[in-house]
């Protein structure tokens, strides 16, 4: 099968690609389908991985998959949650990493819990699609650490693999990622056969 990845994030685009390498599908990306993707209005990841995925397998005439992910702080009360791209207006990963330090500043080791989470909306042109949903938890850290990934990934520590996603291997993040963990589903369902598919949407 020939798939769009329709992100404009190369963090995401990357993990998508090498994620789902085990289906042999052909993989495109929005350099190849050059449209802009709609503005993400939607209140829940869900709502905005369908927007983006539905869109682009519309306008490219392909099977697309969109990710929307994203950081809920416990202590927050779920910021930056649908926000995580754009938290706090700021610009760059990093001044969104500092700011999120900034609204953490005070809170305790014991109440820095947070949850990635990220939903795959695999659509069709037909209107069909497929929902794959992953979470991990773990605890934000003080101070970043690591070099690798995108996004808050320095600042997330995976308390079970004692790292932050900045700290993993492509592959080692992949086991332990929300998006891993939503790809893994994905994987699954096709290898053996047993996609669920929901119907189109009313427009
Ligand atoms: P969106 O899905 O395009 O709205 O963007 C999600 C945002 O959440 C990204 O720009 C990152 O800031 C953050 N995010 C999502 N997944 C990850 C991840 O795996 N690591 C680090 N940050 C992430």
């Amino acid at each position: 099968m020939r798939l769009l990845i329709a992100t404009s994030n190369p963090g995401k685009f990357r993990e998508l690609k090498e994620g789902l390498a085990p289906l042999g599908w052909t993989v495109l990306s929005l350099l190849d389908y050059p449209f802009k993707l709609p503005p993400e209005e939607g209140a829940t990841f869900e709502d905005n991985a369908i927007l983006k995925a539905a869109f682009a397998a519309r306008h490219s005439g392909l099977p697309t998959l969109a990710d929307d992910s994203g950081l809920e702080v416990k202590a927050l009360g779920g910021e930056p949650g649908v926000y995580s791209a754009r938290y706090g207006n700021r610009n760059s990963d990093l001044e969104r990493n500092v700011y999120l330090l900034e609204r953490m500043r005070g809170l305790p080791p014991g109440e820095r819990q947070a949850r990635f989470v990220a939903v795959l909306a695999l659509a069709y042109p037909d209107g069909y699609l497929e929902l794959y949903r992953g979470e991990t938890e773990g605890e934000i850290l003080e101070a970043p650490r690591g070099d690798w990934g995108f996004g808050y990934d320095p600042l997330f520590l995976v308390p079970e693999a004692g790292k932050t996603f900045a700290e993993m291997t492509l592959e080692e993040k992949a086991r332990y990622s929300h998006r891993g963990k939503a790809l893994k589903a994905l994987i699954e369902a096709h290898q053996q056969g047993l996609v669920r598919r929901e119907a189109p949407m009313q427009e």
